[in-house]
């Protein structure tokens, strides 16, 4: 992959805070960069997305290797509709998600088979890779205690699931440390940001100052709350509630 933009995941398991996290990302790197970013998110990155967001998170019970092409559908149409024309622009991108959230949840959580999940996603992309990937990372007890409101189709999975989901992010980043940075999401909305922020500045060479520009634990995505998850709060992203 030769395009001229950079490509940023943001992973972690459901509660972690990565939508919270994204948008201030996404507006400090617009700030300090000038460049375009683009902010967008698995599943439901597209309009096909937002269908397929809505039948596997809501839908009627599908067994795992439904749920794994269903993910995979949406990742295919997004990174060729939307992820890779923004990056041929040279645009930064951030996604909510991406290949290690099928691996964590369809190849260990629903014991797919990591591999073969693996295949299936680069195989539906074209072998597209983020440029970096920034894990939150938070013991599965805690993120459960985030969660307020109805719970999901997959946020109903059995703890276990979500010990392997945790455990398979971790691994993920031992194989390949240098494509992960893990930060911990145990901490407060501002704190978690500035570290997020120091990892990409680095990634992307950006002067050091830079990170302290700007609202890290502000109003930057209109989410007034103050809850560090900033997820399982009906629908963050103008979701289609079933
Ligand atoms: P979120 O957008 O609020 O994080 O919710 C997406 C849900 O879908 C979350 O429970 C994780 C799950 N998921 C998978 O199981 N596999 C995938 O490939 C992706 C992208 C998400």
């Amino acid at each position: 992959m030769s395009a001229p933009g950079y490509f940023i995941a943001i992973e972690g398991g459901d509660g972690a805070g990565k939508s919270t996290q994204m948008a201030r990302l996404a507006a400090w790197l617009r700030e300090v960069t000038g460049r375009e970013v683009v902010a967008t998110r698995e599943p439901g990155g597209t309009e096909l997305g937002q269908t397929l967001r809505n039948a596997v998170m809501h839908g009627e019970h599908v067994d795992p290797r439904t749920e794994a092409l269903l993910y995979a559908t949406d990742r295919a149409h997004h990174v060729a509709s939307v992820v890779r024309p923004a990056l041929e622009r040279g645009a930064i991108v951030i996604s909510d998600r991406y290949l290690d959230s099928s691996i964590a949840y369809q190849g260990h959580g629903r014991e797919l088979g990591a591999e073969e999940v693996e295949r299936l996603s680069l195989w539906a992309t074209d072998g597209l890779l983020p440029d970096l990937t920034v894990l939150l990372d938070l013991a599965p007890d805690a993120a459960r205690a985030r969660m307020t409101g109805e719970l999901d189709r997959i946020e109903q999975a059995d703890p276990e699931f979500f010990e392997r989901t945790r455990d398979a992010y971790l691994e993920r980043v031992d194989l390949d440390p240098g494509r992960y940075v893990v930060v911990s999401a145990d901490a407060d909305i501002a704190s978690i940001q500035m570290e997020t922020r120091g990892h990409v500045a680095r990634a992307l060479e950006l002067d050091p100052d830079l990170i302290a520009r700007g609202d890290a634990d502000g109003e930057a995505d209109g989410d007034a709350d103050g809850d560090a998850s900033g997820e399982a709060h009906g629908a963050p992203h103008g979701e289609a509630e079933p």
